[in-house]
């Protein structure tokens, strides 16, 4: 039985659907928000142990394009919540190495947020020991028809994938070799769905607040035990 991490055998890139928040807060008599107020707290033990376990690219499905729906009041307290984190934890970036970076249209979100997230992206360029990616206002099949759009504007007639790559919001990311969801909900939810194609799923009944090192670990575990054949047969 394996219980520790093989470290050549770990995945490059992990992606996360951090989901369970509510469930979380509800199950404890809270309002919502606190539920993601929790959820930052994860987070911050999820980057941590990304860091130790040396795996240097981190996904959060942080604000998807179909979370508009929800109550005003939860999404601002979400913006919040966001925008107090980049702000309050640019020190901290910097001393642990971690590279923040987004993916989505941030255009439609509020100019306090657009702003400190563009400072902390600018201040941490040149960290290297992980890259936080945080998908915010961000959908797959958006993903995928930006680029489409982009390649249009470039006049192009045909395109194979390592050009269209370049087009979507992720590039130049290495595509996420393994996918976790909490709560034990099993779909993708629009999540990254072209860099997902050949990525490892793993679902975990824990509810995102209560997410750490210790679920972190199994999961590469599991990734580890699986064999990887790309299509091929050997
Ligand atoms: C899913 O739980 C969670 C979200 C839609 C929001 C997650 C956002 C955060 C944790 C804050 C993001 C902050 C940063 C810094 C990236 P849910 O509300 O859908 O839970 P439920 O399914 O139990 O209702």
């Amino acid at each position: 039985m394996q219980k520790e991490i093989i470290s050549d055998k770990s995945p490059k890139h992990i992606a996360i659907i951090m989901d369970g928040n509510g469930r979380w807060a509800t199950k404890r008599g809270l309002p919502r928000n606190l539920g993601h107020k929790a959820g930052i707290k994860a987070i911050e033990r999820t980057i941590d142990a990304m860091i130790k376990f040396q795996i240097p690219v981190l996904s959060l499905f942080a604000f998807s394009t179909e979370n508009w729906k929800r109550d005003k009041e939860e999404i601002d307290g979400i913006f919040s919540l966001v925008r107090d984190y980049l702000s309050e934890n640019k020190d901290s970036f910097l001393k642990k190495g971690v590279r923040v970076v987004s993916m989505g249209d941030i255009k439609a979100f509020p100019d306090d947020l657009v702003s400190s997230l563009e400072s902390v992206q600018e201040e941490t360029k040149n960290n290297d020991k992980l890259t936080l990616n945080l998908a915010l206002n961000y959908g797959g099949r958006a993903d995928i028809i930006r680029a489409v759009n982009e390649v249009i504007k470039d006049k192009k007639t045909k395109i194979d994938e390592k050009d269209f790559e370049k087009y979507l919001y992720s590039y130049p990311l290495p595509d996420p070799d393994l996918v976790i969801r909490t709560s034990g909900e099993m779909r993708l939810s629009n999540f990254m769905m072209y860099q997902l194609a050949y990525c490892e799923l793993y679902f975990t009944p824990v509810l995102w607040p209560d997410f750490g090192e210790k679920d972190l670990k199994k999961a590469i575990i599991d990734f580890q035990k699986r064999e990887r054949r790309f299509g091929g047969n050997k």
